[in-house]
């Protein structure tokens, strides 16, 4: 089995996951709550209850798999992109554990975890395929002609849809993170209600910072403008902008098996509109498609481990990565 470590953001993952990519555990510790009071994820939060968390969550994962470390044959850490921290407590945890074993080790590429997500068992896709990621850190679209690369066809140039999400929601008074409070709140509303700009910055790339800014001058002119209605209406804005490019993205590829990942992917209406494109999608059960670490020990099955003991000098980075995308 691969041991996976993800510690990219503000979620301690550890899971344990066979070659065939079957799930053996998949242990997610959030520390959602303990940022929530200050809006938004605190790095150096972070990557303090990383430390204390690590350690715990990955002996749950081997436990829940009926495990211990010498089930393990390769252990599997993101490497980046992400906040270095945060990243580092990940990073110097898998060295150690694969140290002590003189097991191989292999850096991943947080984003190449959430492509390859899909592609876990009981229901993998199989390439080639075209994957949606939007979470609260990145938002993409990538064509994947093989499990080991993905090429990035369009990408966000400012906010990720996620962050639009949870900036739209504290706009309009609602809670952290934003993305399900919106779509909540999204249902009472009319989506046609209000016009929010749909930029298109160019042909597969998004950009979602004018939204924001938008609904700010909307409040400011009309304080008494219905929240359920502008909630609705913001919430079309951000998932057209999805679906377009998705719509177009498929077109222009020739591709007809679509993959969708990141916490946006939870959104009801983003949910409903994939399903409407004719196209067979494959959407990860909620767990596979936020930050965890299954996807990460999934992807590793596809990459060349680093052997014992040259990994010992294998650095996180923020920015990430040059190993697996061919972009
Ligand atoms: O993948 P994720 O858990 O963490 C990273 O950012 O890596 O994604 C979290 C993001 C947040 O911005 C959250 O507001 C958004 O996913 N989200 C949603 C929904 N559930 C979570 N956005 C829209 N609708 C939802 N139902
Ligand atoms: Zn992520």
């Amino acid at each position: 089995m691969i041991l996976g470590i993800e510690t990219s953001c503000d979620d301690t993952c550890a899971a344990l996951v066979t070659p065939g990519g079957e799930i053996r555990s998949n242990v997610i510790a959030s520390q959602g709550l303990l940022h929530a009071r200050y809006g938004g994820v605190v790095p150096e939060i972070a990557s303090r209850h990383h430390l204390e968390l690590v350690n715990a969550v990955t002996a749950d994962a081997l436990e829940r798999a009926g495990a211990r470390l010498a089930d393990a044959h390769t252990v599997a850490v993101t490497h980046g992109p992400g906040l270095i921290g945060a990243l580092l407590v990940g990073v110097s945890s898998a060295k150690a554990l694969a140290a002590s074993r003189r097991l191989p080790l292999v850096p991943v590429d947080h984003l190449h975890g959430h492509v390859t997500a899909s592609m876990l068992e009981p229901h993998s896709i199989r390439p080639p395929f075209l994957c949606l990621v939007a979470s609260g850190g990145h938002t993409f679209l990538a064509r994947v002609d093989h499990p080991r690369e993905y090429t990035v066809l369009g990408q966000t140039l400012d906010d990720a849809a996620g962050e639009a999400f949870d900036k739209g929601a504290r706009l309009l008074g609602l809670g952290y993170p934003g993305g399900p409070e919106v779509d909540r709140l999204a249902r009472e509303g009319d989506p046609d209600a209000y016009h929010f700009p749909r930029s298109a910055p160019g042909e597969l790339d998004f950009s979602f910072s004018g939204l924001k800014t938008s609904l700010l001058y909307r409040l400011r002119d009309e304080p008494d403008a219905d929240r359920a209605d502008l909630a609705a209406s913001y919430q079309r804005a951000i998932v057209t902008a999805l679906v377009d490019r998705v719509k177009a993205a498929l077109e222009r590829e020739g591709l007809e098996r679509l993959a969708i990942g990141g916490g946006v992917a939870a959104n009801s209406e983003l949910r409903e509109a994939v399903a409407g494109l004719g196209t067979t999608v494959w959407v990860p059960p909620l767990e596979l498609c936020t930050d965890n670490a299954a996807m990460i020990a999934g992807a590793a099955r596809f990459l060349e481990p680093l052997p014992y003991p040259d990994y010992l000098a294998l650095d996180a980075s923020a920015r990430l990565t040059g190993r697996s995308p061919t972009q």
